[in-house]
């Protein structure tokens, strides 16, 4: 990536804001999914990222190149190719990042824990590909269940030979993204101006808000008003789900906070040390994999969260979610005896 960024030429009559221009737009990004509301979402949100230079969308859906040429009717933005099919290979050779957030949704009266056996195809095919066309790639997933398809996707990737910690992240932002939102109500501020970590996994009962780690930390929320936000954040999924009628789950929200995960990502790439929430190989807590704010620069993850000072309330929910987290990890781990 590095190589690639120093040997853009510099013609004789370009400036060097023209290069630095150039540059910046120097990723280049894959969205398999592409097809699916949040993959579409997803997609128009990147077709105005400025640091896009290709933008590569790939859905087993044929429909994906209708997306893809929609997708060049708005001036301006990156380059963009759609794949369909059995072009998974292609759609993810010399791509920086590679984002899947393909699944199948969760239905009401379902856990995300129960769409393991539905989700991992999918993640296999991708890990596959992966392996034969571009194993440097940051890899970052969305798919439930997070907590073990982070697992069994690293096990996959470790049996192709082609594991790389340091580059492969479980999307969690959606649950930074609320709290914030939520906690941004309750104290009647802008909800952008506040930072919330939250830390342990993606389900109900290990999403681990710290709201007592609010940053401003000016503001307060106290005990009562934790719990409440807590809950809001830990059920906010099923909320949405319930209230599509049981037809979808949160679309417009996941593909906002996946995009403000991965431009995260892109800036990482481009040079910047970022900090963003994610679950990834980390062994701080007890656990193999765990969510929390993660350092990451170009290379992939400097460090992940370690020591956090809690309320007694978060440090319960937290002893909770450890036993939950192993268990969901083991059984992504385990589900890898399964396949082929
Ligand atoms: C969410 O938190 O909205 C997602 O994990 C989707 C779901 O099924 O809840």
């Amino acid at each position: 990536i590095i190589t690639r960024r120093i040997s853009v030429p510099l013609l004789s009559n370009q400036s060097w804001s023209s290069m630095n221009y150039v540059a910046h737009k120097n990723v280049q990004f894959s969205v398999i999914g592409a097809a699916s509301k949040i993959g579409s979402n997803l997609s128009l949100l990147l077709k105005q990222n400025q640091k896009v230079r290709h933008l590569k969308l790939y859905d087993e859906d044929t429909r994906i190149n209708g997306v893809g040429i929609e997708l060049t009717h708005v001036p301006g933005g990156p380059f963009i190719t759609a794949y369909d099919s059995d072009k998974l290979g292609a759609a993810i050779q010399f791509s920086d990042i590679i984002v899947m957030v393909s699944r199948t949704p969760r239905k009401p009266g379902t856990t995300r824990e129960q769409m393991l056996s539905s989700n991992t195809s999918v993640i296999l095919q991708l890990c596959k590909a992966l392996a034969n066309n571009n194993p440097e790639a940051f890899l970052a997933i969305s798919t439930n269940p997070i907590n073990s398809i982070i697992p069994f996707a690293s096990a996959m990737l470790h049996k192709y030979h082609c594991y790389n910690p340091y580059k492969m992240f479980g999307i969690t932002h959606i649950d930074t993204a609320r709290s914030r939102a939520f906690a941004g109500d309750a104290l009647n501020v802008n909800p952008r101006d506040l930072e919330v970590p939250v830390i342990g996994g993606h389900s109900d009962k290990t999403i681990v808000p710290l709201f007592s780690n609010l940053t401003p930390s000016y503001y307060q929320v106290d005990a009562c008003q934790a719990d409440m936000l807590t809950r809001l954040v830990r059920k906010a999924g099923t909320e949405v789900l319930i209230n599509k009628q049981g037809t979808e789950s949160a679309t417009l929200a996941m593909a906002w906070s996946i995009h403000e995960f991965v431009d995260g990502l892109i800036n990482a790439i481009c040079g910047s040390e970022v900090v963003l929430n994610c679950y990834t190989a980390n062994p701080h807590y007890g656990t193999k994999f765990f969510s929390g704010p993660t350092n990451i620069g170009c290379y992939g993850i400097k460090q992940t969260c370690g020591n956090f000072k809690m309320s007694a309330y978060e440090s319960y929910m937290l002893n909770n979610a450890i036993s939950a987290i192993n268990c969901d990890v083991a059984i992504g781990e385990e589900y890898v005896r399964y396949i082929e």
